[in-house]
């Protein structure tokens, strides 16, 4: 009985506990507290029934380059989805700006797909959809997303999977003038997820579990003592700052190198599966940043 108990105290105490934990400087949980758990140097969030969860971070920052390492709900996960983003403010203002990848499980053995989205003054719709050229519930992978004047690049342990270029100068807006946010979330998105919705979420294998074993943020952190406009001077204009040199916007960062170029046309031949530009019958006229 003492030995049961010790047990249930044990659980209860990592459940709600947290501080100490290497996740604690860098975010805070910004739904179902209840549904995150810490394990030693690891983060879960927990999906069943009742709930799903998120953590967001502390600060916010604008450009530079956010990287978290995963491992995926294992087993059956149609009808979950697990999202790592960056947003500019809460996704349903108006005109705010967001970079996502979504992971969209799928029944056992089956292939997760892997979905992003760049949301510009509001305006999302530019999916694309790959598979992986790995498990990503069997081990830790790195996905990262990079932000800086000149582009937003994707990318799965290091190899770009996707970009979008700043063409300002054709008229295309590009998201430079507001902060954002680093967020990640496990929620039951059974309705779309899993073979356009036909699979449905089997709460029989609930808990649904991601892992994170890294969170790494490197940006330019917006004071909130300072003036917002300000602020986003300092971090557009200045090659470094409190943080040190802002190596995101270097010139080495402002496009792919040759072999990350060919990384990229590697990932699209061989795993691309759906990519917005390229869809006439939903973009008769093709979206402008596709350069079709
Ligand atoms: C799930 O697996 C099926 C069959 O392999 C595949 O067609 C589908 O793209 C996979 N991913 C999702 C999210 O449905």
């Amino acid at each position: 009985m003492a030995v049961i108990l010790f047990c249930f105290l044990a659980a209860v105490a990592t459940a709600v506990g947290g501080s100490g934990s290497p996740f604690d400087e860098l975010v805070q949980a910004s739904w179902a507290t209840d549904h995150i758990l810490y394990d030693g140097d690891l983060l879960k969030l927990k999906l069943d029934s009742s709930s799903g969860a998120g953590f967001a971070s502390k600060k916010r920052y604008l450009y530079g380059k956010a990287t978290a390492e995963m491992k995926l709900v294992g087993g059956d996960s149609a009808g979950t989805v697990t999202a790592f983003y960056m947003s500019s403010e809460g996704a349903n203002h108006l005109n705010h700006n967001e970079f996502d990848f979504e992971f969209l499980g799928n029944t056992t053995g089956e292939p997760y797909l892997v979905q992003t989205n760049v949301y510009v003054n509001g305006i999302g719709n530019r999916e694309q959809r790959m598979d992986l050229w790995f498990d990503p519930t069997a081990d830790f992978h790195a996905y990262s997303i990079l932000w800086n004047p000149q582009q937003v690049v994707f990318l799965v342990d290091e190899t770009p999977i996707r970009v979008f270029k700043n063409k300002e100068a054709k008229g295309i807006a590009f998201p430079g003038d507001q902060s954002m946010a680093v967020y990640s979330s496990l929620w039951n998105a059974d309705d779309w997820a899993t073979q356009g919705g036909r699979v449905k979420t089997d709460w029989s294998h609930a808990p649904f579990i991601v892992t994170y074993r890294g969170l790494k943020i490197d940006g330019c952190e917006l004071s909130v003592e300072a003036a917002v406009e300000e602020e986003v001077r300092r971090c557009r204009g200045s090659d470094s700052g409190k943080e040190g040199r802002y190596w995101w916007k270097t010139p080495m960062m402002e496009e792919l190198s040759v072999h990350q170029s060919h990384q990229l046309m590697w990932v699209r031949a061989k795993h691309l599966i759906y990519d917005y530009c390229f869809d006439a019958a939903r973009f008769p006229v093709a979206p402008p940043e596709c350069g079709r």
